[in-house]
């Protein structure tokens, strides 16, 4: 996975421009409107969405490319870089908030259940979650070899995870969801190419008191 997106940050750079997501827009909004001061955002990049976040609150970003991250600093020099994996991530201070985009869908089940399980024990307890992340109505859905429900090698050596709703709500099964939205997305690439995604976004809060849970 490493190797895969440093050599694209090392080729392309700014792979997918300087605009963020519309998606961070809103997740800015949600956050700064219920009170939110510090937010995780997991497989970071080179900062384009963590710029949003960082001009509002103090900001983590946990990313396993290097080549991302020299970008990343030099993108949004307010926002705290970590080299790393998101699966174990090990922030000094909980946050109120995680943002994560399109990173859910590039791990089989089980890195699946731990990038969720490892963002929830960065959160404080009735922390807010928004994850978005490529939705099984996309058009890469079902495309080549199928490596595991729902997973597709949709491109040589590229696979992702297709949410449904249902799918989506299972993976955040631990948390109190607030709820689910499908996006289509244009990203305009540096090289003058663009591709359109049909994403789903989650939205959802930590448990205040997980004991009840049990
Ligand atoms: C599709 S890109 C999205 C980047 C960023 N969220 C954005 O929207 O611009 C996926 C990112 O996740 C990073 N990544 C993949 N596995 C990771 C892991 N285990 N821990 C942290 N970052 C990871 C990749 O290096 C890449 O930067």
């Amino acid at each position: 996975m490493n190797e895969y997106w440093s050599g694209r940050f090392a080729r392309e750079g700014m792979i997918w421009g300087s605009e963020p997501s519309p998606t961070a827009l809103v997740a800015r909004d949600w956050f700064s409107s219920e009170g939110v001061q510090s937010v995780l955002v997991p497989g970071a990049g080179y900062g384009r969405n963590t710029k949003v976040f960082s001009a509002a609150f103090g900001t983590w970003g946990v990313e396993l490319s290097e080549a991302a991250l020299t970008l990343a600093r030099e993108w949004d020099p307010l926002s705290h870089f970590i080299l790393g994996s998101a699966l174990d991530a090990d922030l000094i201070e909980p946050v109120d908030a995680v943002y994560c985009y399109g990173v859910l869908h590039l791990f089989l089940e089980e890195d699946r259940r731990r990038l969720v399980e490892s963002c929830l024990q960065q959160l404080k307890p009735g922390g807010l979650l928004y994850f978005a992340s490529f939705a099984a109505e996309d058009p890469n859905n079902g495309c080549g070899r199928q490596l595991e429900p729902g997973t597709y090698e949709y491109k040589q050596h590229k696979y992702a995870h297709f949410f449904s709703d249902a799918d989506l709500r299972a993976q955040f099964a631990d948390t109190d969801i607030l709820g689910t939205e499908l996006h289509r997305e244009v990203l305009q690439g540096v090289l003058g190419d663009s591709h359109e995604y049909l994403l789903r976004s989650i939205t959802a809060r930590k448990p205040r008191y997980a004991a009840l849970r049990l």
